[in-house]
C-alpha cells in the first residue's frame, strides 16, 4: 500500500477505516480522534492486525463490529488508543498542596468521621495514586481510627495491571527525594534487580478498579479529593462539561480537585472556585 507521501504502509487504511475506528473510540470513550490522529491510530493498531492475521484496516473494522469479536477486541482497541503518560509527583505543586494545605484542612474537618476519600479518577500505571498515598502517610502518619481510602480507576484494562502490581523499573523513582525512595519503596533483588515495589503500607490504602468515565460509577462518594489529570484533554467541551459535573455530584462540600497542567475550568464548570494553579475547590 502506497501513501500520498510515497512511503510504503504494511496495511491499507482509508479515510473510511479512520472514521469508523474514531466513532467507535468517540462513543466509548469519549476521546476525541482529530484527523491529524491518523498516523498515531494506524501506528498503534498495526500490531494488532499483525496479530489477528488480517490484511487491512477495513477487515478489522468489520471484526469489531461483528457481534462475537466485538467485546473484547474493543477492549483491545481502547487499550492501544489512550495515552499513558504519567510519572511519581508529576506536577509537584499539587502535592504540595495536597501536603502543606489540603490534608491538613480535610484532617480537621473531617476530625469527627475520621473518614477521607480520595478518587485518581484516570490513574493510568499507579504512579498518580501512590504519590497520594506518600503523601497522605506523610502527612497523617498515624492513620489508625481513620477510615481513609483511596480508590483509583482507569479505562485501560492494561495499565491498571501495572498500577495493582505496583512494581515499577527503579529509574522511574530516580529524580525522587533518597529518603522518599527508601521510605516507600522496596528494591527488587536477584531476578527483581533493576525493579522497586511500592511498600504495603501504601497498596493498603488503594482500591483499583477498572472504570470508563463516560459510563455509570458503581459508587456514591462523596470525594474529599478528586484528581482528574491529563485526561479530559482527550475530550470534546460538552464531554467535560458532564463529566465535570458528575464529579462535582461525588464530592463533599468544599472538595478539593486537581486537574491536569493543559486543563482549566472556565466555560466548564462554575460549581468550584480556583484556588491555585489547576487546584479546585467545590463551593460549599
Ligand atoms: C495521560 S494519562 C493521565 C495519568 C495521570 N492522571 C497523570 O496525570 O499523570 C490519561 C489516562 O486516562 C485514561 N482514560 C482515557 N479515557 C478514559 C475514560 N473514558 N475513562 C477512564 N479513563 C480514561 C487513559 O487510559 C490514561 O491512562
Amino acid at each position: 500500500m502506497v501513501r500520498e507521501n510515497g512511503s510504503a504502509r504494511e496495511f491499507a487504511f482509508t479515510d473510511r477505516d479512520f472514521n469508523c475506528l474514531r466513532q467507535l473510540v468517540g462513543e466509548r470513550t469519549g476521546i476525541v480522534l482529530s484527523d491529524a490522529k491518523k498516523d498515531m491510530v494506524y501506528s498503534r493498531l498495526a500490531r494488532r492486525l499483525r496479530k489477528l492475521q488480517l490484511d487491512n484496516f477495513a477487515s478489522y473494522c468489520s471484526l469489531i463490529h461483528d457481534e462475537a469479536g466485538n467485546a473484547e477486541e474493543m477492549v483491545q482497541l481502547t487499550n492501544a488508543i489512550t495515552t499513558n503518560l504519567t510519572s511519581f509527583f508529576r506536577e509537584p505543586h499539587h502535592f504540595d498542596f495536597l501536603r502543606q494545605q489540603a490534608l491538613p484542612d480535610l484532617r480537621q474537618r473531617n476530625a469527627g468521621s475520621k473518614r477521607l476519600r480520595i478518587w485518581s479518577s484516570a490513574c493510568s500505571t499507579g504512579e498518580e495514586p501512590y504519590s497520594i498515598a506518600i503523601a497522605l502517610r506523610q502527612v497523617m502518619s498515624d492513620l489508625r481510627g481513620w477510615d481513609a481510602r483511596i480508590l483509583a480507576t482507569d479505562l485501560d484494562t492494561n495499565v491498571l495491571e501495572t498500577a495493582q502490581r505496583g512494581v515499577y523499573k527503579d529509574e522511574r523513582i530516580e529524580g525522587l527525594d533518597r529518603e522518599v525512595c527508601r521510605r516507600w519503596f522496596l528494591k527488587g533483588r536477584n531476578g527483581q534487580a533493576g525493579m522497586v515495589r511500592a511498600r504495603d503500607e501504601l497498596r493498603e490504602l488503594i482500591t483499583f478498579r477498572q472504570l470508563n468515565l463516560m459510563h455509570d460509577w458503581p459508587f456514591k462518594g462523596p470525594f474529599d479529593a478528586v484528581f482528574c489529570r491529563n485526561v479530559v484533554i482527550y475530550f470534546n467541551r460538552d464531554t467535560q462539561r458532564r463529566l465535570i459535573d458528575r464529579i462535582a455530584d461525588h464530592m463533599a462540600p468544599g472538595g478539593y480537585l486537581f486537574m491536569g497542567h493543559s486543563e482549566a475550568l472556565h466555560k466548564i464548570s462554575s460549581r468550584f472556585r480556583l484556588i491555585g494553579k489547576t487546584i479546585y475547590q467545590l463551593a460549599s
